[in-house]
């Protein structure tokens, strides 16, 4: 499968890409849930594999056909994406966290159905998801701490997979309504990634549309603006800077 003759610069990385939008469920039909489609996920899985990386995807409720050439893992609600992540992240290369990640759920799951009554209906109480990206920077940040010369590119002779690897390259995606980018700016130091890709959303723009734009926040580095354009495109500048990094 090759894709517009994309450089094959990712050969031999194991890239894991998390894509669509998780559900939180509120009784055994219900849940709460948001607008993702996982085209920009499933953009990033088809590139990558084009030039020539391992991919799997973590798929949150996804309903278009599997990116030909990746290995797909299923999954609904928040607890699932993180456990699906982190085991999947523990030998590969990089990691986007492409997905639209609920930040709260229900505190209790009703195992029948809410049924109407008379009264008004009962409020539902959330609770906080754990920050799956703000997770896997900070494992690195302790693995780095505790063991320096780990994790660097496997060309330098550490196995990946080691005790103590983690990911060299961990991207994170942000959908920002307004100040996009001293919001993506703060987030990006926030969940310790080096790369963000923002944004803006509302007014038809992004979800479940073929195109979009982006910045493209760089730890350490200059933004890079990608122009409103097809979603492989926005993940081909992603995947650029990560071989960059990578090499
Ligand atoms: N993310 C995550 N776990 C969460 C929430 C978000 O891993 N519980 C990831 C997303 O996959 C995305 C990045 O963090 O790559 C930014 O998500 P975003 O919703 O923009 O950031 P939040 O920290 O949730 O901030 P807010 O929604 O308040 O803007
Ligand atoms: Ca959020």
């Amino acid at each position: 499968l090759v894709l517009r003759g994309r450089p094959r610069d990712l050969a031999g990385r194991k890239v894991v890409v998390s894509a669509g939008g998780t559900r939180e469920a509120i009784d055994p039909v219900r849940y709460i849930g948001n607008r993702s489609s996982g085209l920009q996920g499933y953009a990033l899985a088809r590139t990558a594999v084009a030039r020539g990386a391992e991919v799997t995807v973590v798929a949150a409720n996804i309903s278009l056909a599997d990116p030909a050439g990746a290995k797909v893992v299923r999954v609904e609600s928040t607890a699932e994406l993180r456990e699906a992540v982190l085991a999947a992240s523990g030998d590969a290369d990089v990691v986007v966290m492409a997905a639209a990640v609920a930040d709260f759920r229900p505190a209790t799951r009703h195992d029948e159905k809410i049924k109407k009554t008379d009264g008004e209906p009962a409020p539902i109480h959330l609770t906080k998801n754990p920050d799956i990206l703000a997770e896997l920077g900070e494992r690195r940040r302790q693995a780095r701490a505790t063991a320096p010369d780990a994790g660097v590119p496997s060309g330098a002779g550490v196995p990946t997979g080691a005790e103590g690897a983690y990911p060299k390259v961990i991207v994170g995606f942000a959908a920002e309504t307004h100040d996009v980018l001293a919001n993506g700016q703060a987030k990006l130091a926030r969940k310790g990634c080096d790369l963000l890709v923002v944004n803006q959303v509302g007014e038809g723009l992004a979800f479940g549309t073929p195109d979009n734009a982006a910045t493209v926040l760089v730890a350490g580095g200059d933004p890079v603006e990608v122009p409103f354009g097809p979603k492989d495109d926005v993940a081909d500048a992603v995947w650029d800077l990560v071989a960059a990094r990578l090499s």
